[in-house]
């Protein structure tokens, strides 16, 4: 097909919605005018394990503006978990106010409704609950006896590892350690919630339009076409927002118990406990190599936890059965119930923490077989995956590693530690690699065309979400392009439940996927114009319309994974590549420099592709230097408990970062050639600076948060100094 915008996808075009937000007319959950509309406070259980065994209300429904208090003796009766420890996936019922039991501190134990948000929070501070409470499990270290197998497919294996260790003239064997740490989207979770002839209405900050509503009309037992959920900004989410949570259905609740719609927003300290986190894992890695760096063994076993009510299993492992070339490989999950919410995808679930494992104990194979750890992993590259012997659909990783290195300086690196320095600053280079699957789901979108002024128009509508990824932008840019108008011609409307139904946002699939939808969409308008004239000439849209006599015309279209995706492994690739200052006194340490390469199909939009990346970056700098949420250890409440206390990176800690995508279209992944980026942003960069670390002081840090303290304890490895 011909094309004659500028703006089609691959170009760096400004975010369509940009002037919306920076003028602040972009609207996000909580900021909708519904008339009417009342204010809830979520009231939060002071105790980890127990019941309550009595309330007394009088105190705060004597307040004034105060509309209803609800609590488990008057809520209403909702659809609950009908087996122990069902798996939280991001469609499944969310029952809340149920029963007297409390799984976890701040679980919730009530709710509020008053004319104003003040009034709500005054008189939620008023209701007095008294517990029988029970000592509570929280300790994964102390509680590893309960650790259970989630499910089969939480063990794998191939070949024989204990052969495969003992032929190797290399060996690693350590633990690594990686902390609770929480999501932090910038904007609050919040809903405002109404019913209306049986229907409910939900302005709601979700990634996953499709899944929430699901999730509500279960939760609710009424058909899904009766829940309409709007979201056409979201602040953020990381994970945190895939599925609907209590407090969607608290608000919803409360919304049909007064007949007044119901504003609920999250507080940040309410994030910590009530919009789930990342779990605390302990990797034990395992691995052998010959001299000649042969990878010969490899093993990998997560402890992590669940809660106590239902089930939620991060594959560390994922990462060790499908990144190298190794015979024998043993992949394993463990998971021991606390009393603490239960746990849920956070930015690459798995690989975030599996690959600061595999990653850093790579490095530390390197290290031992004296051999450059970019050396070392080329090596052992593979274009087959050894988990299913199926072909990858495109794998760069060597690329990425070799223009990385070139583009980084890798060969100024000293493969002694410490021997670069500058004055009271040791010097270290890290290199990592990285892999993220590269999901692509069915996705459904509709076009509408309007001629107006000799201009065709274009609206996409589906009910894909805008995370702060750019959605919109980039399906601006298919329909541009493929219906060849320029952008300024083409609307996008997302996040409504009334339209064309997509995964949502989540899991690295949304870019890859909306576009695909929104590019058959344009296609289909394209044919069924061509086959209402009969003709085969290759008519401008434009001409299509005019010829057919018409001033609109609307279709719809579905992509999906074809027949080859399903035949191969697609995964996107990159290298991390990181220069960190040690100072030699105090263990405080700057990071320098970050280079990224990221081999993930054609790249829609470079910019809002920078942007994530960035991002990504910046998270797994966050899980370095500072990020982690620690438990009171006798109560279960979270100490961290606010910006404050739960540290971010924030610019001054950040470094010059570059990033570099390697020109590809992987044509296996889905038509269009786009493969997932967000989450390969974060993947191995914990490890690339951890490794930095390691060859500026010599010492192997495998426990995040890297503290300065921690960090100037340490010994240096035996052999390293
Ligand atoms: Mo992602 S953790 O699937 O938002």
């Amino acid at each position: 097909m011909k094309n004659t915008t500028p703006s089609g996808t691959g170009n760096p075009i400004d975010r369509v919605e940009g002037h919306l937000k920076v003028r602040g007319m972009a609207k996000y959950a909580s900021e909708f005018p519904v008339s009417g509309k009342v204010y809830a406070q979520a009231i939060n259980s002071t105790i980890a394990k127990g019941e309550i065994t009595a309330i007394d209300t009088s105190e705060a429904e004597k307040q004034e503006g105060v509309i209803e208090i609800i609590t488990y003796k008057n809520a209403e009766k909702l659809k609950r978990y009908d087996e122990e420890l069902p798996s939280l996936l991001p469609d499944v019922i969310q029952p809340v106010l149920q029963s007297p039991k409390v799984h976890y501190y701040g679980e919730y134990v009530g709710l509020v409704v008053a004319e104003t948000f003040e009034q709500a929070q005054y008189a939620a501070r008023l209701v007095r609950f008294e517990y029988r409470t029970e000592e509570p499990r929280i300790h994964l270290d102390r509680q590893r006896s309960d650790a259970y197998k989630p499910e089969e497919s939480s063990d794998y294996s191939r070949g024989d590892v204990a052969a495969g260790m003992a032929e190797a003239d290399e060996k690693v064997e350590v633990t690594y350690h990686t902390p609770i740490e929480h999501h932090h989207p910038m904007e609050l979770h919040a809903i405002i919630a109404s019913w209306e002839n049986g229907e409910v209405k939900a302005y709601a900050s979700q990634q996953m339009i499709d899944n929430a509503a699901i999730t509500i009309a279960n939760t609710f037992q009424i058909p899904k076409e009766k829940v309409r959920v709007i979201a056409p900004y979201v602040g953020g989410g990381f994970g945190s927002k895939l599925h609907a949570k209590q407090h969607v259905i608290l608000a919803i609740m409360a919304a049909r118990k007064i007949g007044r719609p119901v504003q609920l927003t999250v507080t940040r300290q309410q994030m910590f406990t009530n919009t789930n986190f990342r779990q605390q894992n302990e990797q034990k890695m395992q691995l052998g190599a010959k001299k000649d760096g042969t990878l010969t063994a490899l093993v990998h076993e997560t402890l992590s936890h669940t809660s106590t009510y239902e089930e939620y299993q991060e594959s560390c492992g994922t990462v060790s059965k499908m990144l190298y070339k190794v015979p024998n490989n043993k992949v394993s999950h463990r998971l021991v119930p606390l009393n603490l919410q239960t746990p849920f995808a956070m930015r690459a679930p798995g690989e975030a923490t599996g690959s600061f494992a595999l990653e850093s104990a790579i490095d530390e194979l390197a290290w031992k077989l004296k051999m450059d750890p970019i050396e070392f992993r080329i090596k052992n590259d593979t274009q087959t995956d050894p988990s299913n012997n199926k072909p990858f659909s495109s794998r760069l990783l060597t690329e990425c590693l070799r223009i990385g290195a070139d583009k980084f300086g890798w060969e100024r690196r000293k493969m002694k530690p410490g021997a670069q320095q500058e004055g009271n600053w040791l010097i270290g280079y890290g290199v990592s690699g990285a892999s993220r699957a590269a999901p692509y789901r069915e996705t459904s979108s509709k076009v509408k065309l309007e001629l107006k002024g000799g201009k065709v128009y274009a609206t996409i509508q589906m009910d894909a979400t805008d995370i702060g990824t750019g959605s919109y932008t980039i399906i601006t840019q298919t329909a541009s392009e493929y219906l060849d108008i320029p952008v300024d011609q083409v609307s996008v409307e997302l996040g409504d439940s009334l339209f064309p139904v997509t995964p949502g946002s989540g899991g690295s699939w949304g870019a890859a996927s909306y576009a695909n939808g929104a590019r058959v969409a344009c296609m289909n308008a394209i044919r069924e114009l061509n086959q209402k004239l009969n003709t085969d000439e290759d008519l401008s849209i434009q001409a299509l319309l005019e010829k057919n006599e018409l001033s609109s015309y609307e279709t719809t279209g579905t992509a999906k994974p074809s027949e080859a995706f399903k035949k191969h492994s697609v995964y996107s690739f990159g290298a991390n590549f990181a220069e960190v200052w040690v100072d030699k006194d105090t263990g405080m340490y700057r990071i320098k420099r970050m280079v990224n390469v990221g081999a993930c199909g054609k790249i829609l939009n470079p910019k809002t592709a920078f942007g994530q990346i960035i991002g990504g970056l910046t998270m797994g700098a966050g899980m370095v230097i500072a990020e982690q949420s620690r438990i009171e250890p006798k109560y279960g409440n979270f100490i961290t408990r606010s910006f404050a206390d739960y540290h971010v990176p924030v610019n001054l800690d950040l470094a010059n970062i570059d990033v570099v995508f390697l020109p590809e279209e992987d044509k296996i992944a889905n038509e269009m050639g786009v493969k997932g980026i967000g989450e390969l942003g974060i993947t191995s960069v914990a490890a690339s600076i951890a490794n930095a670390i390691f060859n500026a002081t010599g010492k192997r840090m495998r426990d995040l948060p890297i503290t300065p303290e921690k960090l100037i304890m340490a010994e240096p490895e035996p052999d390293a100094i």
